[in-house]
């Protein structure tokens, strides 16, 4: 064949291909994530391959989302192929996913083992990890640098100077300025937020990794008090009904000197209309005092396929695709979303674009995890008790000390005897 004929050919199989091939929907739950990420490599994927794919576009609230998928799931409906789940919730929703071994040709050696581990339940790879995430501290480095202060590496450190460049600033003519945002509506986001508090002082993580509740200890009671006190002094009362977005909103317009947030916020901060731009810094969250640890708590999503899907080869295909290294450089290039294949993280172009990935790779590298393997499907329940308890603390309804001794006891008769199964 000459080369003409050739190429003829070729073109003509690009586009008769996708008239004659049987295309397939395949539907894919995508939460709102920035630049609509996750629609356009599901839309990559179908114009790759020849088929079609239905993006059903779900809250961004992990609860609120979370609730649908298990009544979703629970129906036995094949409505969705590919979920998209948090990382807490491989125990409580294994049995509706099909094992994606089969279907991946190993390609899960290149990812964090950990996170594979997390992804595995009784043997089975119930899910691919998509990104990860970790608590960080976001910081207004002009604003630090205006008042001459230092980033904080204390709570109490961040508490003083919060407070007195708020001060300063509502002097100077902004009456809207606030020291500390962050999420505080009674939800998952809250649980992530307590448990980096809790965790600094050497609290624990609620359940500890054999299954033993440690929730009433003095480092954990004393970290829901400091974090009580913020609210109405460096912390506007409205955080109790923040969740990611809302704190970003705030810290975006230039109206809070410290933000509590995920990675993905980083990309949003640098884009080209927003007030911060260029201003912001980004570090490991705060230590409880001099003997805290670092603790920001470990996130992140995965992908999932459903087993009541009629296209389960597609769907893992599809998988394979949106979790590949290619996907996950797009995604931390236009969304700054951390890749959960470690040699990503010396990608150049990565880099570039997210200085604080490989500077805070550590950070990354030695979170807090949340007791979701150890308490399996219960760990929903555990979560939002201690999420409900800590947001009781910081409107002020109850005391820590007490809030966390009757957790304690709860979560206790939350188990069956000595065990969470
Ligand atoms: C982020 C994290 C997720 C966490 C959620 C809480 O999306 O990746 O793991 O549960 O925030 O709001």
């Amino acid at each position: 064949m000459n080369i003409k004929l050739a190429t003829l050919t070729l073109t003509l199989a690009t586009v008769l291909t996708p008239i004659f091939a049987h295309a397939t929907t395949v539907r894919i739950a995508c939460g709102s994530d920035s630049g609509d990420l996750c629609k356009k490599s599901a839309t990559e994927w179908a114009r790759k391959t020849g088929n079609e794919v239905e993006i059903v576009t779900t809250p961004n609230d992990s609860s609120a989302l979370l609730a649908l998928y298990q009544q979703i799931l629970n129906s036995g409906s094949d409505k969705i192929d590919v979920f998209e789940i948090d990382m807490v919730w491989p125990g409580a929703l294994a049995s509706h996913f099909i094992d994606l071994r089969p279907y991946t040709n190993g390609v899960q050696a290149q990812h964090f083992a950990s996170l594979i581990a997390n992804d595995t339940v009784g043997g089975r790879l119930v899910a691919m990890p998509w990104f990860t995430d970790a608590g960080l501290l976001y910081y207004r480095k002009d604003l630090l640098d205006k008042y001459k202060l230092q980033p904080p590496t204390t709570w109490d450190e961040l508490a003083s100077s919060a407070r007195k460049i708020q001060d300063a600033e509502r002097k100077a003519g902004n009456d809207k300025m606030w020291g500390y945002v962050w999420q505080g509506r009674a939800y998952e986001g809250l649980s992530c937020n307590a448990l980096e508090w809790v965790a600094s002082y050497n609290g624990g993580t609620v359940v500890d990794a054999a299954g033993k509740v440690t929730i009433d200890n003095p480092g954990a009671v004393k970290a829901l008090d400091m974090a009580a006190g913020w609210i109405g002094t460096i912390t506007p009362q409205s955080v109790l009904n923040y969740g990611e977005e809302e704190a970003r909103g705030v810290f975006q317009a230039g109206n809070a000197v410290y933000m509590r947030n995920w990675p993905y916020a980083w990309s949003l901060l640098q884009k080209n209309d927003s007030t911060v731009r260029d201003k912001v810094g980004v570090m490991p969250l705060p230590r409880g005092g001099a003997n805290g640890r670092d603790a920001g708590t470990l996130g992140g999503w995965q992908l999932s396929v459903s087993r009541y899907s009629k296209n389960p080869k597609l769907a893992a295909d599809l998988v394979t695709y949106m979790t590949s290294a290619e996907v996950q450089k797009m995604r931390a290039i236009q969304g700054s979303y951390n890749p959960t294949i470690p040699a990503l993280y010396k990608d150049a172009d990565i880099v570039k674009a997210n200085p604080f990935m490989t500077a805070l790779y550590t950070t990354f590298t030695t979170t807090v995890s949340r007791p979701s393997t150890v308490t399996s499907s219960r760990y929903n329940q555990v979560s939002s008790q201690f999420w409900n308890a800590v947001h009781d603390v910081l409107s002020g309804d109850q005391k820590a000390a007490d809030a966390l001794g009757d957790l304690q006891s709860s979560l206790n008769g939350l188990k069956s005897g000595n065990s969470w199964k």
